[in-house]
C-alpha cells in the first residue's frame, strides 16, 4: 500500500475550510456549504476516472446528497465499500468532524489511480450526507439497493474523525457485529502494529455511518480518534496528547477548523486506511 502523504490531504482539508468560509461557515446538510463540498470532491474524481453518481433524498425538508463512486475494474460481485460522512454541523466547518474522513479518503482514491492499483475485488467510496441529522444519507443509500446488490456488498468501512487534535487510536470493535467484521477489525489493527502505534477497540454502536450497513448484515470495520470522551492518564501515557482532557473540545463547535487537527493521527490513520483497502481489495 502507498504511503498516503498527509500533506495532499491537509491540502483537501484547506479546501473544505476554503468552501466552509464561503458559504456561512458550515458544510451543513441543506446549506450551500454541502452541495459545494460534494461537488469539489466529485469533480476530483471525476478526473481521475472515478464513476461517480450523486443520490439525492430528503431530510428535515431540504435535499440531501450522497456521493458514489465506483473505481473502474474488479469482479462487481465482491465489493469493497469505504465511506464517511461529507456534512458537518451548523456550528461550525467540521473540518476534523468529517472533514479529516472525507479528505482521507479522497486521497486514496486518488492514490489508487495514481499507483495503477488494480484490486481483484471492486472498490466502491461513499460520502454521506445528513449524518449529524441521524445517519439519513447512508441509511438511505443502504435502503435503496436491490437485495441482490446489497449481498455484492462483502466489507463496508467507516471512517469519521481520524484527526482529533488530542488523539487517541481507536479501531471499532468486531464484537456484535456482522460475522465477518472480526477480519476487518484485524487488518485494522494490524496497520497500526506496523507504524507501531498502539490501539484500543471502541464500540461504536449506531454512532456513525457503518450502523445501516451492519444493519444489513455487511461486516464493518473503522477507525476513530475521538470525539467529546476524554483522555485517561493511561491513555495519555500511551499515545502523548493530555489526560483530563477531551479528544476533541471542538467537537461539534465552531473551532473545528484546520486548526483542529492533528496532523500526526491524520497521517497514521490515512496510511492505515490504505493498508487495509489495498490488503482487503487485492
Ligand atoms: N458520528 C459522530 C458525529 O458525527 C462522531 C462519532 C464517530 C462518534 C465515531 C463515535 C464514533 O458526531
Ligand atoms: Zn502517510
Ligand atoms: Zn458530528
Ligand atoms: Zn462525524
Amino acid at each position: 500500500a502507498p504511503n498516503i502523504s498527509v500533506a495532499n490531504v491537509q491540502s483537501h482539508l484547506s479546501q473544505f475550510q476554503s468552501i466552509a468560509s464561503a458559504n456561512g461557515g458550515n458544510r451543513a446538510h441543506g446549506r450551500p456549504g454541502y452541495l459545494a463540498s460534494v461537488n469539489w470532491v466529485k469533480s476530483k474524481l471525476d478526473a481521475a476516472g472515478f464513476t461517480t453518481r450523486v443520490q439525492q433524498f430528503t431530510s428535515g425538508g431540504a435535499t440531501g446528497y450522497n456521493l458514489i463512486a465506483d473505481y473502474p475494474g474488479g469482479d462487481t460481485g465482491n465489493v469493497v465499500m469505504l465511506g464517511g460522512h461529507l456534512d458537518s454541523v451548523t456550528a461550525g466547518p467540521g473540518i476534523n468532524d468529517n472533514g479529516s474522513g472525507s479528505a482521507s479518503l479522497l486521497e486514496i482514491a486518488l492514490q489508487m489511480r495514481a499507483t495503477g492499483f488494480q484490486p481483484t475485488k471492486h472498490v466502491r467510496f461513499g460520502w454521506w450526507g445528513a449524518e449529524e441529522l441521524g445517519l439519513v444519507g447512508s441509511t438511505y443509500y443502504v435502503n435503496s439497493l436491490a437485495t441482490s446488490d446489497r449481498s455484492r456488498i462483502k466489507a463496508y468501512l467507516n471512517f469519521d474523525m481520524t484527526g482529533s487534535p488530542n488523539a487517541g487510536y481507536f479501531v471499532y470493535s468486531a464484537s456484535g457485529q456482522p460475522s465477518g467484521s472480526l477480519a476487518l477489525q484485524q487488518r485494522l489493527q494490524a496497520g497500526f502494529t506496523s507504524l507501531n502505534v498502539q490501539t484500543e477497540l471502541t464500540s461504536v454502536g449506531g454512532r456513525s455511518d457503518h450502523a445501516a450497513f451492519a444493519r444489513a448484515g455487511i461486516p464493518v470495520g473503522g477507525t476513530f480518534t475521538g470525539a467529546e470522551g476524554t483522555k485517561t492518564s493511561a491513555q495519555a501515557q500511551k499515545w502523548g496528547g493530555t489526560a483530563g482532557q477531551a479528544f476533541d473540545r471542538c467537537y461539534h463547535r465552531s473551532c473545528d477548523t484546520t486548526s483542529n487537527i492533528n496532523a500526526t493521527a491524520l497521517d497514521r490513520n490515512a496510511d492505515v486506511i490504505a493498508y487495509a483497502l489495498w490488503a482487503t481489495a487485492a
